[in-house]
């Protein structure tokens, strides 16, 4: 994690710390106001992003991703498509959720530029090789392109600075009563992922679910110019908002964790992935009782929901003035 700001050796300059991210997706309400809360913190270099078939297929969480692309003014950053399914010939979708576009009512300007050649897990895998402890892998859909990544290189393991994922959750489900959405779709890319080595930064459900779009917030991203636009629509069909309550913006947590992981509290604990339950396929077991062993996670338990918004409305309130 950012360790404060260095200053610059020779000019005595105050250089912010930058941090570099990979953000593997399946665009998706969510993941879309996850990649707006990126684009809109200078303290992040988005090197690229990679798409995977999850809340919608991947042809249409691909073009969703290089919509957004454009629409956040996100310039040169690489758009790799990835798996269209997962490793096992299963196929888990949401777009009663997202909506068949993947945006809900968020109609976006159709992007000019194209997707980058080649494939997700070759790009994940170069460009970890090319920054060896530099580049955080943000990966908030199902994790079927990190597994590859991780089964064709296991050194990414120890080349990526961080793995910060949206999924799973260590009470209960969301797609089922056992299931996150993201751990179900691919259950054994995500036992694999949770086993390769490194320690997962896990933003399950039971943190995500406080990341709520209320209407006091809702009213913070109506004056927002063109980027209400997307936020407003996408969040209201996303669920219904109310003085109360609303649709959690879960993917968002994983960016600010990489923003600030001081708004969460969090725990190591050993998570395993239930692959052959029958009622329990995609459950992350999550044991917080280690003893001797080394836990492969650290398990996020709660979230500070005011300084949450605080610093979401204010990356979308900076980025709002770029895009006019
Ligand atoms: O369960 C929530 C997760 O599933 C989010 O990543 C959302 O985008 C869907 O993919
Ligand atoms: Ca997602």
């Amino acid at each position: 994690m950012p360790g404060g700001t260095p200053i610059h050796a020779l000019s005595g300059r105050i250089v912010p710390f930058v941090t570099k991210v990979l953000i593997d997706c399946d665009p998706g309400i969510d993941d879309a106001l996850a990649l707006a809360l990126a684009a809109g913190s200078p303290s992040l270099e988005i090197v690229g992003i990679t798409t995977v078939g999850g809340n919608v297929d991947l042809s249409m969480t691909t073009a969703n991703a290089l919509a957004l692309r454009e629409f956040l003014d996100l310039g040169d950053v690489p758009v790799t498509p990835g798996s269209a399914g997962a490793l096992l010939p299963q196929t888990v979708r949401a777009a009663h959720v997202h909506g068949e576009s993947g945006l809900g009512g968020a109609v976006l300007p159709a992007p000019v530029r194209d997707v980058s050649a080649g494939h997700a897990v070759d790009f994940i895998i170069d460009a970890l090789k090319a920054a060896p402890g530099e580049i955080t892998l943000i990966a908030v859909g199902p994790l079927t392109n990190i597994a590859l990544a991780v089964r064709r290189e296991p050194r990414i393991v120890e080349w990526a600075r961080d793995l910060v994922i949206m999924g799973g959750s260590y009470t209960r489900g969301n797609h089922n009563p056992a299931a996150e959405f993201n751990m179900l779709a691919d259950p054994e890319a995500a036992a694999i992922v949770f086993a390769a080595g490194w320690t997962v930064k896990q933003l399950g459900l039971d943190v995500t679910l406080s990341a709520v779009v209320t209407s006091a917030v809702l009213d913070r991203m109506r004056p927002l110019g063109r980027l209400s636009e997307l936020l407003v629509p996408a969040a209201q069909f996303y669920g219904m908002v109310t003085a109360e309550g609303g649709p959690a913006i879960h993917d968002a947590c994983a960016v600010a964790y990489v923003l600030d992981p001081s708004l969460f509290a969090a725990v190591p604990a050993v998570v395993n992935v239930e692959t052959a339950g029958t009622y329990t396929r995609g459950m992350t077991v999550t044991d917080f009782k280690v003893a001797d062993r080394r836990p492969n996670a650290l398990v996020t338990t709660s979230l500070d929901v005011k300084r949450f918004w605080d610093l979401v409305l204010g990356a979308y309130e900076g980025l709002a003035a770029r895009l006019g």
